[in-house]
């Protein structure tokens, strides 16, 4: 098991990875009994069992809400926070997310709220949570006016990203976490974006090695951003690559149509066909960059019935758009990100043109 660190002060966490990662939290008196778990019906099928047994936890008080991105919203932490007035949670009381970016995002925020700021724990239980959205702080909920609008910065005062925890997750969540992986290579390390086109099969087999390592490089990436900007005034933005595309495609698609992996997926190819618009990338390197999102079998483009205009209109809605133009973050090599305005409905529009008539060496 490896430990990292978010360095922010007296509000640094740790980040345990790997097997183990669990008790850790348990041992550390990080789960008491007067703890409220917040978890999904998913989670509570398939994994809480699990959690009860390595937590020795008797009689949880415990939270259920139904599965899925639909349920992220204003309504469901308002439950939440009744439940926790019903149990008398006190301020020193805190919260356990127990489950994937949905749960974590939810009980962050209902913590950022709740007798204004109580403390809460991240058990992130699928890949992309444990590489991304449990690490950071961000936490909030969709309004049907635009995916993650209502929020708040609110750290969690630690994560642990436990192996065990992901053998119930469907190969289709199991891939869409990998996507998050691919962009931290993109980003911000070339040698960590070799190593996935080298260690992909073992990856997406799930070998408990290659995922140590891929998990906690991930980790150790973010940790860093977030340590140098935690309110994404600058680099940290650098984290949403694809995801302009990417939430204008969930929100077309109801948060029904794509995982959210899956959405970045598609958006980071689009990111990378802008980056060759602009002149930096060449053609060989957005081959390269499909080539791996195809190898972990991601999608690699919007579907035909799509329309680009659509999109464009959607992405009007990003929280990165700024006086009517729209930010996007784009790649000046692998390993290096930058951000773009881009005013030119257009120079967005040609890109999915771009990136089908590439499609067919993607698949
Ligand atoms: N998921 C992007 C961020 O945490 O900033």
């Amino acid at each position: 098991m490896r430990t990292l660190t978010v360095e922010l002060g007296d509000r640094s966490y740790p980040i345990w990875v790997g097997a183990g990662a669990l008790s850790q939290v348990a041992d550390r008196g990080l789960i008491p009994d007067n703890a409220v778990i917040v978890t999904d019906s998913r989670v509570a099928a398939q994994v809480l069992d699990r959690f009860l047994a390595v937590t020795s936890l008797h009689e949880p008080r415990l939270f259920t809400f139904p599965t899925g991105e639909q349920h992220k919203t204003l309504d469901t932490v308002a439950d939440l926070l009744t439940c926790l007035l019903e149990f008398r949670l006190s301020r020193d009381d805190h919260l356990i997310a127990l489950g994937g970016g949905v749960v974590g995002d939810v009980t962050g925020f209902a913590a950022a709220c709740y007798m204004r700021g109580i403390n809460f724990v991240q058990i992130p239980t699928t890949l992309l949570a444990q590489v991304d959205s449990s690490v950071g702080g961000k936490t909030g909920v969709n309004h049907p006016l635009g995916k993650n609008m209502i929020g708040a910065f609110h750290q969690p005062i630690a994560v642990a990203c436990d192996f065990d925890l992901l053998d119930t997750l469907s190969e289709r969540e199991y891939l869409s976490g990998i996507a998050e992986i691919i962009k931290y290579g993109l980003i911000r390390d070339v040698d960590f974006f070799v190593w996935l086109e080298a260690n992909m099969g073992a990856l997406r087999e799930r070998d408990r090695g290659a995922l140590e390592f891929a998990v906690a490089r991930s980790c150790e990436i973010k940790a860093a951003i977030v340590a140098e900007d935690e309110r994404e005034s600058g680099v940290r933005a650098h984290l949403n690559l694809g995801h302009t595309f990417a939430h204008a495609l969930e929100t077309a698609g109801d948060y029904f149509r794509w995982l959210h992996g899956e959405a970045v997926a598609i958006g980071m190819v689009l990111a990378a066909e802008l980056s060759a618009a602009n002149g930096d990338l060449d053609s060989a390197t957005v081959q390269r960059i499909s080539s791996l999102i195809d190898a972990a079998g991601l999608p690699c483009l919007p579907p035909d019935d799509l329309d680009p205009d659509t999109l464009w209109t959607l992405m009007s809605l990003d929280k990165k758009v700024q006086a009517g133009k729209r930010r996007f973050i784009t790649l000046e090599r692998i390993g290096r990100a930058r951000v773009m305005e881009v005013t030119s409905k257009r120079m967005i529009t040609n890109l999915f043109e771009t990136a089908r008539d590439r499609a067919p060496a993607h698949t």
